[in-house]
């Protein structure tokens, strides 16, 4: 291999290739480096949503603001990539509902309908009559929805191959199908590049944005030794189904308990998806598609009826506070990391190569770059 790049990415998922797009934008010279396809992991999986509020959970912490400046900057980000790859991502403002099957999540979700006019989200309730005459769809025993005109969906590997061809257009080089076997440290311990079948890769820094598989390359670096603990990044298994959509189709993503169903351009209805702590084991099994598929008629009947198109599985990596870990890895000169986004991949992705890049540069970054910082997990960390 060649000509040493400032920084060397690995993993080509939605994160990887946000992060390779933020610094080359910024003139910082980077190799990004896959060993399958671009978005071959959980980016390929997603539904693609970009919704903060329900991935909050109501904490009004780090993530809500994070995705909130993420879902502020989509436009723009979405035409910039446009026009410098020719890819579009399907950047669509849809809305979301979400909805309420009883007397109690109407209570709760109508409150949070009134809560913080302040973000700007201009969120509104809508009881049963207005909801089925924005979505005529819907289930008539639901009560209301909580509508959020500002959220909204992507196709993720899209976005992926946008950000990567995006960053390509710009000076980086992108190379698919290089597996990284190791990271090669000096006699100090300092990380100075990456082992590949074709060789080693020098880097000035190297950025793990291996999603589940992040640990492994931290741990092959010896960054749990260097730091006394391990990455601590988990596999949830997501599995995820999509259906012909009934015509007329949905107008916006349709959500209630842990089901959504996300309408996109391509004619169909992604239904998604479970949480599953079941190790790295991708498979789609029979349970899983079950539970989507009494779930999805319960909220729009309609589609009962439709098309099985097909379905798939990815594994998010998750860290035990659910945020994503981004920054440098304590203890080990030369690392960083950007993964764990558990369920907020595609929507944190552009903030996730804002902060790396504001990091490596000196630069301002956004204030939750505070709450991302691995070193919580670190050997001093608070979040162990
Ligand atoms: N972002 C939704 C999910 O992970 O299921």
């Amino acid at each position: 291999m060649s000509a040493a790049p400032d920084v060397l990415v690995v993993g080509g998922g939605v994160v990887g290739s946000a992060v390779a797009w933020w610094l080359a934008r910024e003139g910082v010279s980077v190799t990004l480096l896959e060993r399958g396809e671009l978005a071959a992991g959980a980016s390929g999986a997603a539904a693609g949503m970009l919704a903060p509020i329900g991935e909050d959970a109501g904490r009004g912490g780090p993530l809500l603001h994070a995705g909130l400046r993420a879902l502020a900057g989509m436009d723009a980000l979405c035409e910039e990539l446009r026009e410098r790859s020719g890819i579009d991502p399907e950047w669509r403002r849809s809305g979301i509902l979400r909805v309420a099957r009883d007397d109690a999540e109407a209570a709760r979700l109508q409150a949070q309908a009134s809560a913080r006019p302040e973000l700007g989200l201009e969120l509104g309730w809508l009881d049963g009559a207005a909801l089925r005459a924005e979505e005529p769809l819907v289930a008539l025993g639901v009560r209301g929805a909580l509508l959020s005109p500002r959220e909204g969906h992507v196709r993720s590997p899209l976005l992926a191959r946008a950000f990567a061809r995006a960053a390509a257009s710009l000076g980086a080089r992108v190379e698919t199908g290089v597996a990284v076997r190791a990271l090669v440290r000096d006699a100090g311990g300092v990380v100075r590049g990456a082992r590949t079948a074709a060789g080693d890769l020098p880097a000035g820094l190297v950025v793990l944005c291996a999603g589940v598989w992040t640990g492994a390359l931290a741990g092959a670096a010896g960054a749990g030794e260097a730091s006394d603990r391990a990455l601590p990044i988990e596999p949830v298994r997501g599995q995820i189904l999509s259906l012909d959509a009934p015509l007329p189709t949905l107008r916006s993503i349709v959500w209630g308990g842990s089901t959504y169903l996300v309408p996109k351009g391509d004619g169909t209805i992604v239904v998604g998806a479970t949480e599953e702590r079941v190790g790295f084991d991708c498979r789609v099994t029979a349970a899983g598609l079950r539970g989507l598929l009494d779930a999805a008629p319960r909220l729009v009947p309609a589609l009962a009826g439709c098309t099985f198109r097909g379905a798939w599985a990815g594994l998010r990596p998750s860290a035990p506070d659910h945020l994503p870990l981004v920054g440098a890895w304590p203890g080990t000169i030369g690392l960083f990391v950007a993964a764990g986004h558990h369920r907020n991949g595609v929507l944190l992705a552009s903030v996730t190569g804002e902060i790396v890049a504001g990091l490596v540069l000196g630069k301002d970054v956004p204030p939750c770059a505070r709450d991302f910082a691995p070193a919580r997990f670190g050997p001093t960390g608070s979040a162990a």
